[in-house]
């Protein structure tokens, strides 16, 4: 019998130098900076910035990058009376994957490998993305869309388009921090996802759909959204020792709790909770604290296991007014730059990724005896 790792749990298939993550001393770096340091000072476009070409932006190239991102932020017709017709009641997800698919038929498939033509579509998805998911929130409710402004930052854009307005500059910044901190992780199920797709040298459109379907699942982005149906579930904070122990004992999952690599903390969960903490405070939302603080107590009680970045995400982004089927879509309008960022570094050091695997049917047998 060869030596099977289910899940590929603790394979190392490839280097990377978009970011590392050690979970002995509970960090994660982008390019070398610690993304807690990213998260307090750089703003979403620098990272997104700083993912594809390796380095900070100096003053001229942010200023010359973020232009071109606001002059790719506008959905053409066509592509909105495509979310126009989908239905109304299949996941924003399977929207957002449709989209990404769209736009690859639209574009002219110019030589994949080349760097400079995937960097161009990597722009193009990342500038479009928030304006549909965006349109697809609003025709949700009944809402026309919102088109997006030029002279507004990546973050305060998109909550425009969703909301109609502006929020308060803190709960601006606490969102930009989440997708800062939502943009690389390394090789995981996605990207792994969006690798293997480029290492058959398919396009990099195909490449982000595959990471899309990856992403939608309960135990990667899907957590989000798990997180918050399970916080409205319990209903209050008294209640949710006793919820999370009937959980346990069924041998259930709970949601936003544990991860693959970090096994004593995600190290993005304490900038994050501060974020949430900060939206708590200005929306009112302290409930969602308490509820916060009695799951993660109980389970460490427990089981000893820690919350992952999509436990303080889920309340986050509820208590800011999006729908719960939104939290994935927009985990993928920030890890797109990450996704994107692995497509281009596969595709300039490709080897076709293709394991083996142990048989374990019936053995071979005649046809006809
Ligand atoms: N709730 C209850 N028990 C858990 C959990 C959890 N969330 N996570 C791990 N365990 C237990 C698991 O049952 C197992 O126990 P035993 O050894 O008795 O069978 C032990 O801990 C080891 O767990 P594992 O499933 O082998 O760990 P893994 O590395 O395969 O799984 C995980 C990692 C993220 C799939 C898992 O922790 C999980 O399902 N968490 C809930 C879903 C979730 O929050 N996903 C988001 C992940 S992080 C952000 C992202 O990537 O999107």
């Amino acid at each position: 019998m060869s030596d099977i790792r289910k899940g590929l749990a603790g394979v190392v298939v490839d280097t990377t130098a978009i970011s590392k993550v050690v979970p002995e001393t509970n960090s994660l770096t982008y390019r070398g900076y610690a993304v807690q340091e990213l998260a307090a000072s750089c703003s979403f476009d620098e990272v997104a910035y700083l993912l594809w070409y390796g380095e900070l932006p100096n003053p001229g190239q942010l200023e010359m990058f973020s232009q071109r991102e606001r002059a790719l932020r506008r959905a053409d017709r066509s592509l909105l009376s495509l979310v126009a017709k989908l239905p109304e009641n299949c996941h924003p997800m399977d929207v957002v994957r449709t989209v990404i698919s769209y736009l690859g038929c639209e574009d002219p498939q110019e030589d994949d490998s080349a760097r400079k033509a995937n960097l161009a579509k990597a722009l193009r998805m990342t500038a479009v993305l928030p304006t549909v998911i965006a349109a697809d929130l609003r025709r949700r409710r009944g809402l026309d869309p919102i088109a997006p402004h030029s002279h507004l930052g990546f973050a305060e854009n998109f909550l425009n388009m969703c909301f109609g307005s502006i929020p308060d500059a803190r709960i601006v910044k606490a969102f930009e921090v989440s997708l800062i901190l939502y943009a690389e992780h390394s090789f995981n199920a996605s990207t792994f996802a969006a690798r293997v797709v480029t290492s058959t040298q398919s396009d990099m459109y195909s490449a982000v759909t595959a990471a899309i379907g990856a992403l939608k699942g309960p135990l990667h982005g899907g957590a989000n959204e798990a997180v918050m149906h399970d916080m409205l579930a319990i209903g209050e904070p008294a209640d949710a020792a006793e919820w999370l122990r009937r959980k346990l004992a069924a041998k259930d999952k709970v949601m936003g709790f544990g991860h693959r690599v970090y096994k004593n903390g995600d190290s993005r969960v304490p900038t994050m909770k501060a974020a949430l903490d900060e939206i708590a405070a200005l929306t009112g939302g302290v409930k969602w604290l308490a509820m916060y603080d009695a799951m993660e107590k109980t389970m460490a009680d427990a089981t000893g296991i820690k919350p992952n970045l999509d436990f303080p995400t889920g309340p986050a982004y509820y208590l800011m007014g999006f729908d719960i089927e939104m939290f994935t879509p927009i985990f993928v309008m920030s890890r797109i730059t990450g996704w994107t960022a692995h497509i281009i570094e596969q595709a300039g050091s490709n080897a076709l990724i293709r394991p083996l695997s142990e048989y374990s049917g019936v053995p071979q047998r005649a046809l006809r005896s």
